[in-house]
């Protein structure tokens, strides 16, 4: 799993992240699932019976480790960064990385820390002033494949997160079978 996470969060943290609307996709499917504004989540749970979140990593991250392009989009700040792999009847979907800045946790938003199992979007959509913007496509090529990523800013009581998911090889969004 070491390796795992190694290799996925390199390729997310070393991609050619590009405005959705300049990237090439295959299908117009591929383009509705990366265009989607809410949750991801409750997209994928409608390809499968189960869908789980297994998280492979949480720490803090100084400011300095952050790129150029995560600092304009976050501001200049430590964050806490969660790591999850997805599956949908056992299958690997999606590994997604956050980023959260230390001003995002507060008040209601302390909780983010401790979600677990809990899928993200299904804490951040459950309450109001939920947005989604800055969406963003890459293409990497991981073991001779290649799999889409989407990196996007989520706003919880108008406070920032940055969340990049990289699609694996068996997500519904290259089968076109939900
Ligand atoms: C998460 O729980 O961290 C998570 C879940 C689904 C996503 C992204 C992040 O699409």
């Amino acid at each position: 799993m070491l390796n795992f996470r190694l290799l996925h969060m390199s390729a997310l943290m070393s991609a050619n992240w590009k405005a959705l609307d300049r990237q090439q996709l295959e299908t117009t499917t591929q383009s509705e699932w990366l265009r989607e504004l809410h949750s991801m989540t409750d997209r994928l749970k409608c390809c499968c019976v189960t869908l789980d979140v297994n998280v492979l990593g949480l720490h803090q991250c100084e400011v300095n480790v952050l790129t150029e392009s995560e600092r304009s989009l976050l501001g200049n700040e430590a964050c806490f960064v969660r790591e999850v792999l997805l599956s949908g009847d056992n299958m690997p979907w999606l590994y997604a990385r956050t980023l959260v800045p230390m001003s995002t946790l507060t008040e209601q938003e302390e909780d983010i820390v401790y979600l677990g199992a809990v899928p993200l979007g299904q804490r951040v959509f459950s309450r109001t002033n939920a947005r989604r913007d800055e969406i963003e496509v890459a293409t990497v090529v991981i073991e001779g494949k290649t799999l889409l990523a989407r990196r996007s800013r989520l706003w919880a009581n108008n406070k920032p997160m940055l969340v990049s998911e990289l699609f694996l090889p068996q997500a519904p969004i290259y089968h076109g079978n939900c």
